[in-house]
């Protein structure tokens, strides 16, 4: 059955390591038939959770106004997503960790109220892609999956597939 994929490209570079394993990860989705909407959040302008806690008392409301609120249109839209980001301090990026602290909105819509952020119970799927510079290490992606388990836990999404590519800076 054909799917559909919300993909949130979270690299500070366009057409490098994580841009790039992302492309051809699609690639691979679309030759099956699935479809893929495809971001990168360099293009999108996404301000820092200032922690007020309006969205624990406004539900599915969050007091900043920018393109944040069209990520929260595709994350109600979408069941299936992936996010694909360079490791930064055994983390995500700064950009990607910005978008998801602002899904802060998603947790406190679900916790907080008794109806939930999305108006269906179906359950997605969630495909991570990281890239980190050094030869692979212990800890390396272990921020990226358990900070991005609990984003996707918010969009009812299971983590399906974790891509790691270690040892992109060989060649720096
Ligand atoms: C601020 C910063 C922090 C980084 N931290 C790590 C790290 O903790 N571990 C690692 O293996 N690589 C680290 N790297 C290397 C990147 O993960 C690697 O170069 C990645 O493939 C870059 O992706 P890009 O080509 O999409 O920008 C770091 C790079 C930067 C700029």
């Amino acid at each position: 059955m054909k799917e559909k994929y919300f993909a949130i490209m979270a690299s500070h570079r366009k057409n490098r390591n994580t841009d790039i394993a992302l492309t051809n990860y699609i690639k691979k989705l679309e030759n099956r038939g699935d479809l893929v909407e495809k971001v990168n959040l360099l293009d999108f302008e996404i301000n820092i959770c200032t922690a007020c806690y309006y969205c624990s008392r406004n539900f599915k409301k969050c007091i900043i106004k920018d393109d944040m609120e069209f990520f929260y249109k595709k994350f109600e839209e979408y069941d299936n997503f992936i996010f694909a980001t360079p490791v930064f301090f055994n983390n995500l990026s700064t950009l990607g960790k910005i978008m998801v602290d602002r899904s802060q909105m998603v947790y406190a819509s679900n916790a907080f109220f008794d109806k939930n952020f999305k108006t269906t119970n179906k359950k997605g799927k969630a495909v991570i892609i990281s890239t980190a510079g050094a030869p692979y290490y212990e800890d390396q992606f272990t921020g990226v999956e358990s900070t991005l388990r609990l984003f996707f836990k918010n969009l009812n999404a299971e983590i399906v597939e974790h891509i790691k590519i270690s040892n992109t800076d060989k060649n720096l």
